[in-house]
């Protein structure tokens, strides 16, 4: 028997979860379909609230709509770490005690282990870092193709190679997205260099465009699912990026079928009309009107603020765009922030730790090693000598919008001595003094690198030091300070800065053990290559960098990564450069070298570069195989598939990424001498084998023809390439396709 009482009790229970669950209105409904929530919401919302939602209300973060529960959304930067707090309305730390993340390698790094595995451990490990932070938005991974060694802003993308970052960017995108948090691939599209990054024009050709500089893009949307992208500062055909109607009309949304948000770069909005009609979703970070920078409630003065409302308000311009533009803010909105199923995220777990120590261990690239001087021999070291201001330099802070407030940061010093502990002596000496500072909107490194010791003094102390070392380890380079790997500025020359070139010669006189570790994002010249023994390229590799290097120098893990760009052996070498094409006059830049960026121009000039892409050595040796295929010939619908035997021939298990090329030696229109179409990291015991397997398919073959508007693939003969790096090609085999 129930009793009176309780029979009420249940009836009321039963009342209220019945009309509660039909209380939920259909946008608050996480069973319904995305497009009817999206519908439902819209159709509740005032000109007003619709206005408000696509423009920032502070420096990262845009309103919702709080009479009908949808939040605001949060942006944050990306793309190596979660930014640190700022104030409402300026860039100035908001002084949060809570607000340390764990800083992840550089995307070059993360380019450089060629491992589509690394990418999303990346991805998954930022989002959770993002997720906890509870931001909404990550503003990146950058993926603007590396056309320039100049470019201040190339560590923050993925290389010189339109297939390699296409391949990097999507499982990055997925890791992300899978937290309930979007990415904002940036900078769609050609912001390519930073001088005059906010007014140049780049005039470039439509075979360049969809053959180099799109495809990252266009892989972010249709293969990572990429729930936002950001419009670019620079212009294209005389239209800024963010409201262009060529770039974001009639490739994005047509031609690639882009269902998510635009988001504008920071102030790169200029014109409210433009801004409606040429597919910019959502306005940040702009000054208008003539107030000043740093004036608050600059943002009802936004284009897409109140001169759009009262463009529609005065019967001037419909409210059509308006709903598209509110219809994909709402996506945004459902897939982020009012998604319920999101999980807690994370910050500086040991997941992240160890996610990000492997990356930057993966990415280091071993580009020369004489004599096999490289691992260093503990058992026979007695005093090692680290020389350079790299070794003790922080490096997340600074570099403009990617700097980061880290929890902590091993430098290589550090990661040095705690590795070596009493095996050996770590004795150190600058050699030379770059920046002293290190500071980036309030965050503090807390060095002070200031010295005033004269040019000879340091030298002459290093040399000292170095003479009588078992090895001297030279730790330079870059250093993410204005015109040294930065945003807003590009660099002045290929050569490292503050005379270390004069440095490492003078090492090299005195120690002929001498490795040179150079931390950059972007290629150096090497005057003193054939002086020092061996050459590793370092990245800018965050929190763990210290330690990662360190396991690769003794090593404890067996150096595996690849260039992600040539290095130049000359400035002129580059063709951006070569045609004096960088960074433009007048406002205008002409990218003349078309489709041959990077390896590309040095294949088709037969200009020998420094180091290849794609070159990366081991301290193990492997030996290909003969390729093989499964078939001789293909239709255009059909397959191909390549196998080859790689063996580890050394003595050390060790990994060794595979490369496949693709040449059409006939066409039509002029090709490169090969590209880059496949790429698979194996891992290798001593004397173990493995087979390596690429299948391609019609897309590997084809060009972009600019009259027909249309990928196109000849019929006739090709050849298929696999090597160690673009210059270093193993097995080749022809086939036909017919
Ligand atoms: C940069 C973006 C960045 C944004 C917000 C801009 O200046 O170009 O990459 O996401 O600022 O910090």
């Amino acid at each position: 028997m129930i009793k009176k009482g309780k029979l009420t009790i249940l009836l009321i229970l039963l009342f209220t979860v019945v009309y509660g669950q039909n209380k939920i209105p259909v946008y608050g409904d996480n069973t319904k379909p995305l497009k009817e929530r999206v519908e439902d919401a819209l159709s509740r919302m005032t000109l007003e609230e619709k206005i408000a939602i696509i423009h920032a209300q502070s420096k990262f973060c845009s309103p919702g709509v709080a009479r009908l529960g949808i939040p605001e959304l949060w942006m944050t930067d990306g793309p190596h770490g979660i930014r640190p707090e700022v104030l409402w309305d300026e860039w100035e730390q908001a002084g949060w005690t809570n607000d340390s993340c764990f800083a992840f390698p550089a995307l070059t790094c993360l380019a450089a282990t060629w491992d589509e595995e690394m990418s999303l451990l990346y991805g998954v490990s930022i989002g959770e870092e993002a997720r906890y932070r509870e931001k909404d938005v990550l503003l990146g991974p950058g993926v603007n193709i590396y056309r320039s060694p100049l470019n201040g802003r190339n560590f923050e993308y993925l290389g010189e190679d339109p297939y390699l970052s296409s391949k990097m960017v999507v499982p990055y995108i997925k890791g992300v997205q899978q937290n309930g948090v979007a990415t904002c691939v940036k900078h769609f599209a050609l912001n390519n260099q930073e001088t005059d990054r906010f007014t140049v024009n780049v005039n470039v050709d439509d075979r360049a465009l969809y053959e180099i500089y799109l495809p990252a893009f266009k892989a972010a949307v249709q293969e990572g699912g990429t729930w936002a992208i950001m419009g670019s500062y620079n212009k294209y055909r005389g239209q800024y990026g963010c409201h262009n109607q060529y770039l974001l009309i009639d490739i994005l949304r047509k031609e690639w079928g882009f269902e998510g948000t635009v988001i504008s770069d920071w102030g790169g909005t200029h014109d409210t009309r433009q801004a409606v009609m040429n597919g910019l979703d959502m306005e940040f970070g702009t000054w208008t009107n003539g107030l000043d920078d740093g004036k608050s409630n600059a943002y009802d003065n936004y284009f897409l603020a109140r001169p759009y409302l009262d463009l529609i308000s005065s019967g001037e311009m419909s409210t059509t765009e308006l709903d598209d533009k509110v219809r994909h803010v709402l996506r945004l909105n459902f897939l982020t922030a009012m998604n319920k199923e999101k999980p807690f995220g994370a910050m500086v777990s040991e997941n992240h730790i160890l996610a990000g120590r492997t990356i930057a261990e993966e990415g280091i690239v071993l580009l020369k090693n004489k004599g096999d001087l490289l691992p260093v021999n503990l058992d026979n070291a007695k005093v090692i000598a680290v020389i350079g201001e790299n070794a003790i330099k922080k490096m997340t802070v600074g570099g403009g919008s990617s700097s980061l407030k880290a929890k902590y940061e091993v430098s290589p010093l550090e990661g040095l001595i705690n590795r070596v502990g009493s095996k050996a002596k770590i004795i150190y000496a600058r050699g030379y003094v770059g920046t002293t500072g290190g500071t980036y909107n309030g965050v503090d490194s807390g060095q002070d690198l200031s010295d005033e010791r004269s040019e000879s003094e340091l030298i002459s102390e290093a040399c000292e030091k170095a003479k009588n070392a078992d090895y001297v380890i030279f730790i330079g380079g870059l250093n993410k300070c204005e015109h040294q790997d930065s945003e807003s500025a590009d660099r002045f020359g290929l050569e490292l800065p503050y005379n270390q070139d004069k440095l490492i010669s003078e090492l090299a006189k005195v120690n002929k053990n001498l490795v040179v570790v150079n931390i950059s994002g972007n290629a150096i010249s090497m005057p003193w290559l054939n002086e020092v023994s061996a050459v590793v390229q370092g990245w800018y590799m965050g929190s763990e960098a210290g330690n990662a290097l360190a396991a690769v120098l003794v090593g404890d893990v067996n150096p595996s990564g690849k260039l992600p760009f040539t290095f130049p052996e000359k400035l002129i070498d580059n063709s951006a450069h070569s045609a004096g094409e960088f960074p433009g006059s007048d406002g205008q830049v002409t990218y003349s070298e078309g489709i041959y960026v990077g390896y590309r121009w040095h294949e088709k000039q037969n200009i020998k570069p420094l180091f290849s892409f794609g070159h990366g050595l081991s301290y193990t040796q492997f030996k290909y195989g003969m390729l093989k295929s499964d078939k001789k010939e293909m239709t255009s619908s059909d397959k191909i598939t390549f196998t080859i035997d790689i063996t580890n021939s050394g003595s050390r298990s060790g990994a060794e990424i595979v490369q496949l090329y693709i040449s059409d030696p006939e066409s039509y229109l002029p090709r490169p001498v090969k590209e880059l179409k496949g790429f698979k990291k194996v891992k290798l015991l001593p004397g173990e084998t493995k087979s390596v397997s690429f299948t391609i398919d019609k897309p590997a073959l084809s060009f972009f023809d600019p009259d027909k508007h249309q990928w196109v693939a000849e019929p006739g003969e090709y050849a298929a390439l696999v090597g160690a790096s673009s210059s270093d090609i193993k097995s080749q085999l022809g086939f036909l396709l017919k």
